[in-house]
């Protein structure tokens, strides 16, 4: 089926629509030429015949001579059975007249008095008795002084050339229909041939599957037209398998993060079950159930906000929001934790931010609890909030402990990521605290990055000013 909109189609129609009009026009220009040199050609014949006329009449010196004209004319023009003469003297008397002579009387349409009068630079054309002539007329002139002019019309039948013109045009149509079909295929086969490795761009996408989400396309072996189609391409499919890995990794880790909880909630309580227990017993068990309960319901809680998150549900409030209040209130309520790590915290900075008080309170509370848990030999945690620039506000929170290695750093706002999954048990998150600031930030239109070095670990917060609104 043919699809007008395919490429090769249209390409297709691009080289036969050329090729067609350059043939057409070589076509009509070669038929002219050829037509104008016959013309030619008949014109340089007459007007040799013309000038045999002349020459025979310039040499007549007495009337006498005159009437053996048509002897000397005859010898002259003898093996020309194509040419036809006639010609006439002043008083319109016939001189000479070759047989069969046939002409259209207006080439005799001379001037009465006897003047010269000349038609031998242009031919003139007619049809006659179904043959076609070609024709010159001219006065030429007599060796007797005072004798008019007599006038001479030659034609000659030019029935072979236009038979010539009629199948040279036939042949030449043809071939050039030929042509223009040749190319049509060719035109066909090329942007076909030309297209294929598109076609095999294709194949090699159509074996792209989850199992060899690892395949690319070599860029090398494309046209350099389509090496950036390629490039493109490969770099999708490099960001499809990472966020594909991310998300197998995702629930494999999530399924692992379940089942700590769930194997403790049913160790405690077949312990609690082998054998008699006292109610206060029981209690305890409960209990210290309630607290795996609160911990996966926080896990689920989190997950559920994550993925509300990705999709784009989650619109925090658009109040104004003081920072430095938020954070000193946080303060507040991590001081009796802090003090039990014999940590101070500290606070520099004025600024105020649009956004959800409650939202920015829970990135805030996260990252300050993960500060004062990581703390080690210098027991300070700094928040420091900057808005001397005019377009943004940093708030950066910052505390002295072990230095994040290099690798960990992009890694440490990814689900479930821990530096040390050893300390898992000890950590009061599950390793999601993180992500949820991550996107809690982004959702306030803002950027979170982690620096580590030297013993002091940075998160440093970017929101957009408030002045720019
Ligand atoms: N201030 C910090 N100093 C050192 N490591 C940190 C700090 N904050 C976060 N991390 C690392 O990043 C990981 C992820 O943090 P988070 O997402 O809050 O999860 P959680 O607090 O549940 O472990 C932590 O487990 C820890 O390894
Ligand atoms: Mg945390």
């Amino acid at each position: 089926m043919i699809n007008p909109r395919s490429i090769t189609f249209r390409l297709t129609l691009l080289f036969s629509t050329a090729s067609a009009t350059t043939l057409l026009l070589v076509g009509l220009l070669v038929s002219s030429l050829v037509e104008s040199h016959f013309e030619e050609q008949d014109l340089i014949e007459l007007r040799g015949k013309l000038e045999l006329i002349r020459h025979a009449f310039a040499k007549v010196r007495t009337p006498s001579e005159l009437t053996n004209i048509p002897n000397s004319l005859s010898d002259a023009l003898i093996g020309h059975p194509d040419l036809s003469v006639v010609i006439r003297g002043p008083d319109n008397r016939l001189l000479f007249t070759t047989s069969n002579a046939t002409f259209a009387t207006y080439l005799f349409e001379q001037p009465s008095n006897g003047d010269v009068y000349s038609n031998e630079t242009k031919l003139v054309m007619w049809e006659q008795r179904e043959h076609i002539y070609r024709g010159i007329s001219a006065t030429t002139a007599t060796g007797i002084t005072g004798q008019p002019m007599a006038t001479a019309a030659l034609a000659v039948n030019i029935e072979h050339h236009t038979a010539f013109m009629k199948s040279f045009h036939t042949n030449l149509w043809m071939a050039i229909a030929t042509g223009i079909l040749l190319t049509i295929v060719l035109g066909w086969g090329a942007a076909r041939r030309g297209l294929a490795p598109v076609r095999e761009m294709a194949n090699v996408a159509k074996g792209i599957s989850v199992n060899r989400l690892s395949d690319r396309l070599s860029s090398n072996s494309v046209p350099p037209e389509l090496t950036n189609l390629a490039i493109a391409f490969n770099e999708m499919l490099t960001r499809l398998e990472g966020s594909f890995h991310r998300l197998s990794d995702f629930s494999s880790d999530l399924a692992h993060e379940l089942r700590t909880p769930i194997s403790n909630l049913m160790t405690q309580t077949q312990v609690a079950l082998s054998k008699g227990r006292s109610i206060e017993e029981y209690r305890e068990v409960l209990y210290s159930n309630l607290e795996e309960y609160e911990r996966l319901a926080r896990m689920i809680s989190d997950m559920l906000f994550l993925a509300k998150a990705d999709n784009g549900l989650i619109v925090p409030n658009s109040e104004i929001v003081n920072l430095h209040n938020e954070v000193r209130d946080l303060f507040g309520f991590y001081e009796a934790i802090a003090d039990e790590q014999s940590v101070s915290l500290k606070l520099i900075g004025e600024g105020t931010v649009r956004g959800d008080r409650l939202m920015l309170r829970r990135a805030l509370s996260n990252l300050l609890s993960n500060a004062i848990r990581h703390s080690s030999y210098s027991k300070l945690v700094k928040v420091l909030i900057d808005q001397t620039n005019p377009e943004e506000i940093t708030l950066v929170v910052e505390n002295y402990g072990e230095t994040i290695a290099m690798g960990h750093l992009p890694r440490l706002f990814d689900r479930f990521y821990r530096v040390d999954p050893s300390r898992q048990k000890t950590s009061d998150g599950a390793g999601l605290g993180l992500a949820i600031a991550k996107s809690i930030i982004e959702a306030h239109k803002g950027k979170i990055n982690a620096f580590s070095s030297n013993g002091i670990t940075r998160f440093e917060i970017t929101f957009p000013s408030v002045l720019n609104e």
